[in-house]
């Protein structure tokens, strides 16, 4: 898969630590930074991870902070994004199998880099269950465009 990856300074060592373990699995990643552990702001690396999905050059993104909490609010508020926060392997198949979420967030000092692996893993592996999920999700479009 092509895999755009964006982190704060709080995310950063996480982001690190997946980029080796996702080209090792065969996907193309989009690093879209940051490059260190000096202080930057979740918002703007929220919108470069989203920018490449959004673009078409990415099927998802992966976006890390601290908690995973302010990067993913801040996506959440890029039209046309369904970003899950997921601290467990059971969340990430469900944001992809009732959200069809197109982007993750992880929190790079509340989970391993271990546990962050199975949960990319996890979400890539499940789909999307359409039906009603579909109906709700067409909902939150109709909020976005209100
Ligand atoms: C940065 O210190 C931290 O606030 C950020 O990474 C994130 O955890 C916010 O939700």
């Amino acid at each position: 898969m092509k895999i755009a990856i964006a982190a704060d300074h709080g995310g950063y060592t996480l982001k690190q630590a997946l980029i080796p373990y996702l080209e090792s699995e065969g996907h193309t990643v989009i690093d879209c930074g940051t490059d260190s552990e000096d202080s930057v702001d979740y918002t703007d690396f929220a919108e470069k991870g989203c920018r490449e999905y959004l673009d078409g050059n990415a099927d998802f993104a992966i976006l890390c902070c601290g908690t995973g909490v302010g990067i993913s609010i801040a996506a959440n508020k890029i039209k046309g994004i369904r970003c899950g926060m997921c601290p467990s392997v059971q969340i990430a198949e469900l944001v992809k199998q009732h959200n069809n979420a197109n982007a993750i967030a992880l929190g790079g000092r509340t989970t391993s880099p271990q546990l962050a692996k199975e949960i990319v893993d996890a979400y890539m592996k499940a789909e999307f269950m359409g039906g009603r999920h579909q109906r709700r999700i067409d909902k939150i479009t109709a909020l976005e465009n209100k």
